[in-house]
């Protein structure tokens, strides 16, 4: 696969493409560092109802962890602060700094800003654009199933690589599974990249028509609609054969076109009467796979991805004889342009002036921008080596300039006769609430080039 960046927003789809191209397993990128002993999972030791998400934290040593007599408060959605918590609480499993950031570990690539997302839980918050939009998807679920859908919101987004790729039927040498495309918190556990992670097991735990929302978390590169932390919402209904029997067509065809009903229905209910298309895609659990577009300012736009569930993933979870759908859908994508929100940062913005701006209930209020800040350009080229990926580049620069950074764009690229190659990459530097001065650039500017030299093996020109 190819993670499509123009996808589902921020919900680059996860899928196989024609590009597919294997990838060496489990490559330790040059910016992961230390190793420690998987027994630090301590921390992660879930509470009552999420044992099942965690099977290989059930050691009983897991409840002898120090920090297990420490008990954090509830996450409270209005007033949760940016800055990261020593110790989180999500769904009922504690989360300690150390637990997912371990700069000395090569198995773990998760650094500190990643770390200050978790809990943060954007789709939590009823004043919020993601919450607001939650909600309005929640609000026609409840009236179009009589409330049958179960919705999740609150599962923990550290999750095993067997629920993250394993159990969704993503293959061995699918690229998605690589260093450079995924946060590893160590050689066994991932910060899920979709929602598509908790499907399985909310079959076996026997739910039959499901919503799961929750933050993924991806390494990617860095412009205006792609963060490396975002929303999606997954949608699971199974049919049992009563269901379809009567209906004169297979249950394939029955499914498919159920779940077309059902999707069309929401892009109206968000976005009433726009034109919508399907495009056939695949995705390594659907088949067949589709994605809805809907036209938009003058754009096709992709807004999901979905499917019939593969029968593997029915019957390994006790659901043999049954046929599903599901669905993914990229919340900021949609958010953005709901909402007029022209930067994704913005969603993380603790500025008044744009948290004040939205309320509970009300979708599609359009943002006012308080001004437009100017960008300030600034160029780095360097020699590569074969480790070399501008996924690492980003990691590096969003890890020195934070939210500061607006886009990393590769302007150069050439290989000399020795073949050595070189690029040139422009770094925009601008905030969404305040100018910067030329000093705090520039400081930036030194600090990225000084990082880069030393974490990814370049040689600066
Ligand atoms: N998990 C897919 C993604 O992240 C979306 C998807 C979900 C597609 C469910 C099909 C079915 O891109």
């Amino acid at each position: 696969m190819l993670i499509r960046r123009s996808t589902i927003c921020c919900a680059r789809a996860l899928r196989l493409s024609t590009h597919h191209h294997p990838i060496p397993m489990a490559v330790p990128s040059p910016l992961s560092t230390h190793l420690k002993p998987f027994s630090s999972f301590c921390h992660l030791f879930p509470c009552d109802h999420d044992f099942k998400l965690f099977p290989h934290f059930l050691s009983s040593s897991c409840f002898a962890s120090p920090l297990s007599s420490l008990s954090s408060p509830k996450p409270n959605r209005r007033s949760k602060s940016p800055v990261a918590a020593a110790l989180l609480e999500i769904g009922g499993v504690k989360i300690a700094k150390d637990d997912v950031v371990r700069e000395s570990d090569p198995t773990n690539n998760v650094p500190d800003n990643i770390f200050s997302k978790i809990g943060l839980q954007l789709h939590r918050r009823d004043n919020h654009p993601i919450g607001i939009l939650k909600n309005a998807i929640y609000d026609y679920f409840d009236s179009n199933y009589a409330s049958k859908f179960v919705k999740f919101d609150d599962l923990c987004p550290i999750v095993s690589v067997q629920q993250n790729f394993d159990e969704v039927l993503v293959p061995a040498d699918h690229v998605s599974r690589s260093y450079n495309d995924t946060y590893y918190v160590n050689a066994d556990t991932v910060l899920r990249c979709h929602t598509s992670a908790h499907q399985a097991e909310l079959l076996r735990e026997g739910h039959s028509h499901f919503l799961v929302t929750g933050d993924v978390y991806r390494r990617d590169s860095i412009d205006s609609t792609h963060y490396p932390v975002f929303h999606q919402m997954e949608g699971v209904r199974v049919f049992s054969p009563d269901e379809w029997k009567d209906s004169g067509t297979d249950a394939t065809s029955y499914v498919a076109m159920d779940l077309k009903k059902c999707l069309e229905g929401l892009a109206r209910h968000l976005f009433g009467a726009v034109e919508m298309r399907w495009v056939d895609t695949y995705f390594p659990f659907t088949n067949p796979s589709f994605e809805l577009e809907i036209y938009f300012q003058e754009n096709w736009m992709e807004v999901l991805g979905c499917g019939v569930t593969e029968q593997d993933i029915l019957t390994r979870n006790g659901r043999k004889g049954s046929v599903a759908w599901a669905f993914g859908l990229g919340l900021e994508r949609l958010a953005m342009v709901l909402f007029d929100i022209p930067d994704i940062r913005l969603f993380w913005s603790t500025d008044q002036r744009f948290t004040s701006q939205f309320s509970e209930g009300k979708l599609g209020v359009k943002f006012k921008p308080f001004s437009k800040f100017p960008p300030c350009y600034k160029d780095i080229s360097f020699w590569i080596s074969d480790s070399f990926t501008e996924n690492n580049l980003c990691e590096v620069v969003r890890g020195v300039a934070g939210d500061l950074v607006e886009e990393v764009k590769l302007i150069d690229n050439f290989t000399n006769k020795k073949g050595m190659t070189s690029q040139c990459y422009r770094i925009a530097y601008r905030s969404t609430e305040r100018s910067l001065t030329d000093e705090e650039i520039n400081q930036l500017q030194w600090n990225v080039r000084e990082t880069v030299q030393s974490k990814l093996y370049v040689t600066l020109r």
